[in-house]
């Protein structure tokens, strides 16, 4: 199983090289590799497993923060409504995003950033990307398009980020942290 000792770390310089596609159909390798990344990320929002394994809460990983310079991100995230949505993912690409832009007020954690980092990282609101969507129950592949908005479509923008060498740091404004443009709006949790 991966663990937080798997992860590399900013500084490593395969953190800053493009991801290369994955064959498909999927390689059994490849195909061990999406399942134990979507596991990580479930694990690490388990608190018994969380604790057990010492693993870092996260709600996306992508294959480069491990090493492996391929085209795989695995999502385990809530909308603003709080339904979890659960993506494994080959071969992303994006096609299209929104002008309207938003941002978490909380800002962006990484587990491959140890350093903190207030700033607002502004991203389209709404993108539209297609992928292979790998079912963790049937194990099938699924070339599909999907829209994300909102908290979901950060989370997406995030993990892709990775696959081009960006960290969501590398996005901060430098001089100004908590910059806001005009059309960006903060992502609103509801509460229950
Ligand atoms: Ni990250």
């Amino acid at each position: 199983m991966i663990t937080m000792k798997d992860v590399i770390r900013e500084g490593n310089p395969l953190l800053k090289q493009k991801s290369v596609d994955v064959n498909i159909p999927l390689s059994k390798e490849d195909e061990e590799l999406i399942i134990s990344m979507m596991e990580y990320v479930y694990n690490s929002c388990d608190p018994e497993m969380n604790e057990k394994y010492d693993l870092r809460p996260a709600v996306g990983l992508a294959a480069p923060q491990l090493g492996i310079l391929k085209k795989m991100i695995a999502i385990v995230a809530p909308d603003e409504s709080g339904n979890e949505h659960e993506f494994a993912l080959i071969n992303p690409k994006l096609l299209s995003y929104s002008d309207e832009l938003t941002y978490l007020e909380g800002g962006e954690g990484c587990l491959s950033v140890d350093r903190a980092c207030d700033a607002y990282i502004h991203r389209p609101a709404r993108v539209m990307f297609e992928a292979y969507f790998y079912d963790l129950k049937t194990g099938k592949l699924e070339k599909k398009r999907m829209k994300l908005k909102g908290y979901l479509s950060v989370v997406f923008q995030h993990e892709y980020d990775h696959l081009n060498g960006i960290l969501f740091v590398d996005r901060a404004n430098k001089t100004n942290p908590k910059f806001i443009p005009d059309n960006s709006k903060p992502i609103q949790f509801k509460e229950n």
